[in-house]
């Protein structure tokens, strides 16, 4: 188990956001790939990304596209959230916030030194991401110079965690709330 309910908030809070940290550190930790949901209109749209960073203020950033739909999603509206699981632990975290996209600027750039190689290829498709192509072929298609003009740096900025454990009949639900610069918890019924 991750969490128990004998723990005092404080604890848990450090847990679970060293936890989170492992995700981002760790390339085999479970909560390594993150479903990241936006909305598009008024309908959830979801999706798996690569947790790359988690700074000491608890942002969360990805890496993307910026000519992918949930970059236009973020534009119209920045409210998102994201849901990891560890199944060892029996744990769910969902983390809502808002989403802030880095595209070349300080950031970004900083980032971009981190993908090498054939990587870059990842935001350099000669189509855009989701294009309706004929032949599966023509998506093999990058420019001779890979360079980062629609890397984008996603910046997950939390307001809300909650905490989800399984065990038995003495399950642990928890919520953290952002209040200025603090996490203000709450024990919740399962
Ligand atoms: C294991 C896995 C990891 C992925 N990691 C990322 C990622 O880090 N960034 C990303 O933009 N898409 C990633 N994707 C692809 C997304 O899930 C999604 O298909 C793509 O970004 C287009 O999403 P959108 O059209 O909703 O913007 C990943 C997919 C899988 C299966």
């Amino acid at each position: 188990m991750l969490i128990n309910a004998k723990q005092s908030l404080p604890e848990i809070w450090t847990i679970l956001s060293h936890e989170l940290n492992r995700g981002a550190l760790d390339s085999k930790h479970p909560f390594r790939y993150v479903t990241l949901a936006t909305v598009e209109n008024n309908s959830p749209d979801q999706r798996t990304v690569v947790l790359r960073k988690v700074d000491e203020s608890l942002n969360f950033y990805f890496f993307t596209d910026s000519r992918t739909a949930k970059v236009k999603q973020i534009h119209a509206n920045p409210n998102a959230e994201f849901l990891v699981y560890h199944p060892a632990k029996r744990t769910q975290i969902r983390v809502k916030g808002r989403l802030q996209i880095h595209q070349q600027n300080e950031l970004s750039r900083e980032m971009w030194k981190r993908v090498q190689g054939d990587a870059q290829k990842a935001y350099n498709s000669s189509l855009s991401p989701g294009t309706e192509i004929t032949n599966p072929e023509l998506a093999y298609d990058w420019p001779t110079e890979l360079d980062d003009s629609f890397f984008a740096v996603l910046q997950f900025v939390p307001e809300r965690i909650e905490a989800l454990q399984l065990n038995g009949l003495t399950h642990v639900r928890v919520s953290f709330t952002k209040m200025g610069k603090d996490w203000e918890g709450h024990w919740l019924v399962p």
